[in-house]
C-alpha cells in the first residue's frame, strides 16, 4: 500500500489548521506543510506565543505546540509545498456567491479553481488531490478537467474527504471522529488513493469508522449532513415560538421527544438561531443544486430551514423592541456574546450580527462584550451588511472588555452566545447597575428563569414563559 510521506494543505483556516495539526501530531513520520496566501494568518500560526494562534479552539495550542517545527510547518510557500507533497488537501473557503449566476445561493468556487490551476502548474510527479473544503456535488469532475487539461501530464487521483468537525470542539471531534468519509474513483488507482488516505487516519481511528464511497456520495453527504443538523435546530426553534404562545416549555418538549431513540436528544437546543460559516451556505448550495436539476419541491423544502432561522433571529429582535415599550431609540442595550457559539472566536453568520442590525435600524445604542471577539471583527461584521456606514456603526456600537461595564445604565441585556462565564456572573450586582425595570433577553436559554425573576429582572427566555 502507498504510504504517504509528505502532505500539503492549501488553506490555513478553521479547518486546515486544526485538521493538519492533529494529523501531524498523530503521524510523526509524515511531514505536513500548511500553506496560505494570507501572510498575517501564517505569521500568527507561527507565533511563538501559542495564545496568539489565529483561531481560538480548546486544546488546539497544545496540539500545535507538540508538532510545530518538528513535522508541522506553516508557510506562504504554496508552490514549494505542492511540489514536495504526495498528497494535497484543498481546504480553502467556499463562500456563497455574491455576484453573477447563482448569486446568493451557489458556492463560489473561484478559490478552489485557483488551487487546482496552481497544483496543475507546479506538479511534476503524481499527486493525490483531496477535497477537504465543502463542495457542491460533482465538483471533482471540474477539478479533474482543470488538472488534466492544464497539467504537466502527471496522474492526479481526486478524493473527496469532507470535514465534520464543529468549532469549539474541533480537536475532540478530530481525535474521536464519529466517521471519516472518503470518496474516490472505483478504479485500481482510485482504490489505492482511498487506502492511502485511510491509512493516515488509521494512525488514531479504528478502521470501522472509515467509510469509503464513490466521490459523488461523499460530496453530497457533507451538504446533507449539515442540512439535517440545521433542520433540527430550525424544527425546535419553530416549536419555541409555539411554546411561548401556549405556556409549554421548549426544554421539556426537547427532552420529551429526544428520549425517543429514533429522534435522539442532541441538536435540539432552541436558540436565537443558528450561525456559523457553513449551515446557511451549505443549505443554500443544496437548494441551488436541487433547483438546477429542476427539483423545485426539494429546493423549497430545504429553503424553509433558512426561512425559519431568519424568522427566529428577527423574532428575538422584535421581542426586544416590543418589550421595551416599542422603542429602543437612544436606549443602551448590552450584548453578552457575539461569536456564533461558545468556545470560538468565529463570528461568521452569527445571530448577534442580525439582531444588532435590526436594533440599529431603530437607533439603539449597543454595547458588546464577548470574551474572545475583537472590536475590529464586530465593526467589520456590521459594516459587511452594508446597511450603515462605518462612522454610524462606531457612533452607535461600543465594544468593551468588561461585562459589568457593558451592563452599567443599560435598559436591557441580550444574551447572544452561550459562553459558560455568563452563568457565573453576579447577576445581583448587574441588576443594581442597570436602569429599571432591568430587562434580560436570554437567546441561549442559559439563565434560570426563577432566579432571575427573584433578583428583580424582567426576564425573557426563548421558548419558555416562566
Ligand atoms: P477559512 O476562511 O477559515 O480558511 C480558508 C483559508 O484559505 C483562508 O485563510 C484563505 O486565505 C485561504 N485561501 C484561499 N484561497 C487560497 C489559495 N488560492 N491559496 C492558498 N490559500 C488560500 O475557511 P474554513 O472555515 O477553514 O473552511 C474551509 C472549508 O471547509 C469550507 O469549504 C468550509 O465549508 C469547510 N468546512 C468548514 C468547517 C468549519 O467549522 N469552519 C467545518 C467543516 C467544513
Ligand atoms: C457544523 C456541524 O456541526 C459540523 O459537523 C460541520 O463540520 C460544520 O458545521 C461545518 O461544516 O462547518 P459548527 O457550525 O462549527 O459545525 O457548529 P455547531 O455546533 O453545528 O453549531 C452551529 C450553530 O447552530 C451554532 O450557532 C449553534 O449555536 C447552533 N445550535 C446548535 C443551536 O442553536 N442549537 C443546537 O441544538 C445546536
Amino acid at each position: 500500500m502507498k504510504k504517504i510521506k509528505n502532505i500539503c494543505c492549501i488553506g490555513a483556516g478553521y479547518v486546515g489548521g486544526p485538521t493538519m495539526s492533529v494529523i501531524a501530531s498523530k503521524c510523526p513520520e509524515i511531514t505536513v506543510n500548511v500553506v496560505d496566501i494570507n501572510q498575517k494568518r501564517i505569521d500568527l500560526w507561527n507565533h511563538e506565543d501559542l495564545d496568539k494562534l489565529p483561531i481560538y479552539e480548546p486544546g488546539l495550542k497544545e496540539v500545535v505546540g507538540k508538532a510545530r517545527g518538528k513535522n508541522l510547518f506553516f508557510s506562504t510557500e504554496v508552490d514549494r509545498a505542492i511540489d514536495e507533497a504526495d498528497m494535497i488537501f484543498i481546504s480553502v473557503n467556499t463562500p456563497t456567491k455574491t455576484y453573477g449566476k447563482g448569486k446568493g445561493q451557489a458556492a463560489d468556487l473561484k478559490y478552489i479553481e485557483l488551487c487546482a490551476r496552481n497544483i496543475a502548474k507546479v506538479a511534476v510527479n503524481d499527486k493525490i488531490v483531496v477535497e477537504k473544503s465543502t463542495l457542491p456535488v460533482r465538483t471533482a469532475e471540474a477539478l479533474k478537467s482543470i488538472l488534466e487539461n492544464t497539467g504537466n501530464n502527471v496522474n492526479f487521483e481526486i478524493l473527496s474527504n469532507p470535514e465534520f468537525l464543529a468549532e469549539g470542539t474541533a480537536i475532540d471531534d478530530l481525535l474521536d471522529a464519529d466517521r471519516i468519509l472518503i470518496g474516490g474513483a472505483d478504479t485500481p488507482s482510485g482504490q489505492e488513493a482511498k487506502d492511502a488516505l485511510s491509512w493516515v487516519y488509521e494512525h488514531w481511528l479504528p478502521k470501522e469508522r472509515i467509510l469509503q464511497t464513490n466521490v459523488w456520495s461523499s460530496e453530497l453527504s457533507k451538504l446533507v449532513a449539515n442540512a439535517f443538523l440545521a433542520q433540527r435546530v430550525s424544527s425546535i426553534n419553530s416549536i419555541s415560538a409555539l411554546c411561548e404562545r401556549t405556556d409549554a416549555n421548549v426544554a421539556e418538549v426537547s427532552k420529551a421527544i429526544g428520549y425517543d431513540s429514533r429522534i435522539g436528544s442532541r441538536f435540539l437546543n432552541s436558540s436565537v438561531g443558528f450561525g456559523g460559516s457553513c449551515f446557511q451556505k451549505d443549505i443554500l448550495n443544496l437548494v441551488y443544486i436541487a433547483k438546477s436539476f429542476g427539483l423545485q419541491e426539494v429546493a423549497d423544502y430545504w429553503e424553509q430551514v433558512i426561512i425559519m432561522n431568519d424568522y427566529q433571529k428577527r423574532r428575538f429582535a422584535d421581542n426586544i423592541i416590543a418589550t421595551l415599550y416599542n422603542t429602543v431609540s437612544g436606549k443602551k442595550i448590552a450584548f453578552y456574546g457575539w461569536a456564533f457559539k461558545k468556545d470560538t472566536n468565529d463570528t461568521r453568520e452569527s445571530a448577534a450580527i442580525y439582531v444588532a442590525d435590526a436594533l440599529l435600524e431603530e437607533n439603539a445604542n449597543i454595547v458588546v462584550y464577548d470574551p474572545k471577539v475583537s472590536k475590529e471583527t464586530i465593526y467589520a461584521d456590521l459594516e459587511y451588511l452594508g446597511n450603515k456606514s462605518r462612522e454610524e456603526i462606531e457612533k452607535l456600537v461600543t465594544v468593551v472588555n468588561d461585562p459589568i461595564e457593558a451592563a452599567k445604565d443599560a435598559h436591557a441585556i441580550a444574551v447572544l452566545t452561550e459562553w459558560d462565564e455568563f452563568k457565573e456572573y453576579d447577576w445581583q450586582a448587574i441588576h443594581d447597575l442597570m436602569l429599571k425595570p432591568a430587562f434580560v433577553f436570554d437567546g441561549r436559554r442559559i439563565l434560570d428563569h426563577k432566579k432571575m425573576e427573584a433578583l428583580g429582572f424582567k426576564f425573557y427566555k426563548i421558548g419558555q414563559n416562566g
